[in-house]
């Protein structure tokens, strides 16, 4: 039986575990006699054949790092047709599988190499656990906890000068980090793009009802994605009166040490690529379905469609008041 190489990249948007399931693809692989070369900057390494052999000491000392090892890229190359060509061309030149760590978009990238010929497996990794085959993917929850912790901070200040903070998370199609950085702060108003937001009822009333049960200070979370973040401040300002001081959190989301649930999935989701791999199993996107790790055909993990969680938003409503 020939011995099975996999090409290992990271494309997209990195996220806190990245390196994790790069530690676990390469050793699971070493320990199941798969040989491993790494991607060097996503889709943009395999078509300029950036590649770097992997061994068992090249991922030590990782677990415990966000970003990414290898680098990554939102290559605009690989859109091209002499782009997506050269890469094919790399890979079957050195008659590997790829395992690609990447968001919804490297996916789309990883289903046109896989029609080229090149057997593919996507491990989902974002902050915006928005893909929809998977109820989780790696780095959401590192994301969710720093941005919690950041504005437990800023409602710290809030409280003591009875000031109204608006808090932008990250999430330009998904409001999942806001809603649930929202319910864990006890923001009084969470706005999210998969909802229609009305600014004088979802927060300006909402905010004078809690006025007038006491509360006086405010956290609002705003998902970047609503593009609503400085009309809100504008907003309160000109109909409470109340200060209101806007913070965009950004890409400190996208970094630091990931939480023990983003290593362990990170990890159980790189043994499982090496596994599909040493099964013969062509072009599959693993997920995480009610707890178990699981795997879908490329085509149909993507053709499903993503659901955002209205009742835990309409909890919210109720008990962030
Ligand atoms: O990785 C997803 C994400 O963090 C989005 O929430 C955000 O809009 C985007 O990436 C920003 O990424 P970049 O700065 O790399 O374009």
């Amino acid at each position: 039986m020939n011995r099975k190489t996999i090409l290992l990249l990271t494309s997209g948007g990195d996220s806190p575990g990245m390196n994790a399931a790069i530690r676990a693809v390469v050793r699971s692989a070493i320990a199941n006699k798969v040989e491993v070369i790494g991607v060097k900057r996503g889709f943009e390494g395999l078509i300029n054949g950036d590649f770097t052999p992997m061994n068992l000491r090249s991922v030590a000392d990782i677990i415990h790092r966000g970003g990414t090892i290898l680098y990554t890229s939102r290559s605009v190359n690989f859109k091209t047709e002499s782009g997506l060509h050269k890469a094919s061309q790399n890979c079957k030149k050195m008659g590997t599988d790829v395992v690609i760590i990447g968001g919804d978009g490297s996916f789309i990238g990883l289903k046109e190499l896989s029609e080229t010929g090149v057997n593919c497996i996507g491990i989902p990794a974002t902050i915006d656990s928005d893909i929809a085959c998977t109820d989780y993917t790696i780095g959401f929850d590192t994301a969710m906890n720093t941005a919690m912790q950041m504005v437990d901070r800023i409602r710290d200040t809030a409280q003591s000068n009875d000031k109204c903070n608006i808090v932008e998370v990250m999430g330009r199609k998904s409001g999942n980090i806001a809603l649930r950085t929202g319910i864990g702060v006890g923001a009084t108003a969470i706005l999210v793009p998969e909802i229609e937001c009305d600014i004088s009822r979802d927060v300006i009333d909402r905010i004078k009802f809690t006025q007038s049960i006491g509360k006086k200070h405010f956290i609002v979370v705003v998902a970047e994605g609503t593009g609503k973040t400085r009309e809100v401040a504008q907003k309160i300002k000109s109909e409470l009166q109340i200060e209101a001081i806007t913070t965009i959190l950004g890409h400190v989301q996208r970094g630091g040490s990931p939480t023990l649930r983003d290593r362990i999935i990170a990890s159980e989701m790189g043994c499982k690529a090496v596994s599909l791999v040493q099964n013969n199993q062509k072009n599959r996107i693993i997920a995480y379905k009610n707890g178990k790790i699981v795997d879908y055909d490329i085509r149909k993990a993507l053709s499903m469609k993503q659901k955002f969680d209205f009742n835990l938003y309409n909890q919210a409503l109720k008990i962030s008041i």
